[in-house]
């Protein structure tokens, strides 16, 4: 595959996953893109995933990428696989990909509160037990990081932080001057990542941006059912980045938790959009924003 695949493709085509190809995405050439869509943690609401591969298709990104934790909340983890493999879209590894694909006996989504983990508990044992052995496989190859140039622009996606998989950077409690140092530190423009759920940005300085991709798996504790990616291009040098709203499916993916008999809490954060469930680890501004 040519290093400028992808660019100038009319509105619509196919998008270039198969950049990283072949292998785990170990080429030493950058990939380079124009416009990318990056889809934070699926928690399987493989519904949400369907609507925002075809938004981000149509929207004429060139990439569609996955910041990982495929897994969690949600019905049928097989299903999001499935969807990610047949898109060809690449994955950067999440602490629940890591977790589901070694078999590990939690989650390692860094929650303290014994609240938090109740919940976090039952969401795994279900997504363990229902993942196939290919799948789990399949999640075993993916990277800790991955790098590509978006115009000008290089970018380093990590589902966490560049120093850790499960870090959680909040908006409200991650200083300018800590991110800027990630940054410079992992030589980059732009650091994208995921991990926390809600999706916020903030340009750091001159020619340095943190995006949060939030995530399509459960909406951002706004009361509203809709889910979020971020698009990202560069213009002039500079980064121009919009958070996209998802709608989808919402009472098919309720019902299918329903029969799967997910929590009647987890089911009802997908109806109405405020968080229920592993609140705990809200910083205090997050948490007031939300209902519970
Ligand atoms: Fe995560």
């Amino acid at each position: 595959m040519g290093a400028r695949e992808g660019e100038g493709a009319p509105r619509g085509t196919r998008p270039a996953a198969s950049l990283w190809r072949p292998g785990p995405f170990a080429h030493a050439e950058r990939p380079r893109v124009r416009r990318v869509a990056a889809f934070g943690g699926i928690y399987s609401n493989h519904l949400a995933l369907e609507a925002a591969i075809a938004d981000a298709r149509d929207r004429g990104a060139d990439l569609l990428l996955c910041l990982g934790d495929l897994g969690a909340f949600g019905p049928s983890p097989d299903r999001t696989a499935e969807t990610l493999r047949a898109a060809e879209i690449p994955v950067v590894r999440g602490n629940y990909d890591d977790s589901i694909a070694r078999g590990l006996d939690d989650c390692q989504c860094g929650y303290t509160d014994p609240k938090d983990n109740h919940y976090a508990r039952i969401s795994y044992d279900y997504t363990l037990a229902k993942t196939s052995s290919e799948h789990r496989e399949w999640m075993g190859g993916f990277p800790g990081e991955l790098r590509f140039r978006l115009g000008a622009l290089e970018v380093l996606a990590v589902h966490g932080s560049p120093r850790r998989m499960n870090e959680f950077l909040w908006e409200t409690t991650t200083p300018t001057h800590f991110l800027g140092g990630m940054i410079r530190q992992a030589g980059a423009d732009v650091l994208l990542g995921t991990h926390t759920g809600i999706h916020w940005s903030r340009q750091v300085g001159s020619g340095a941006w943190y995006v949060n991709a939030g995530a399509l798996g459960r909406p951002p504790n706004d009361g509203n059912p809709e889910v979020w990616y971020a698009m990202l291009e560069e213009e002039g040098g500079e980064l121009k980045h919009e958070f996209v709203p998802v709608s989808y499916a919402v009472d098919d993916l309720a019902d299918e938790m329903a029969d799967e008999g997910l929590p009647e809490e987890f089911i009802e954060t997908i109806r109405t959009g405020w968080w229920t469930t592993c609140l705990e680890v809200l910083p205090g501004k997050e948490r007031s924003r939300g209902r519970y």
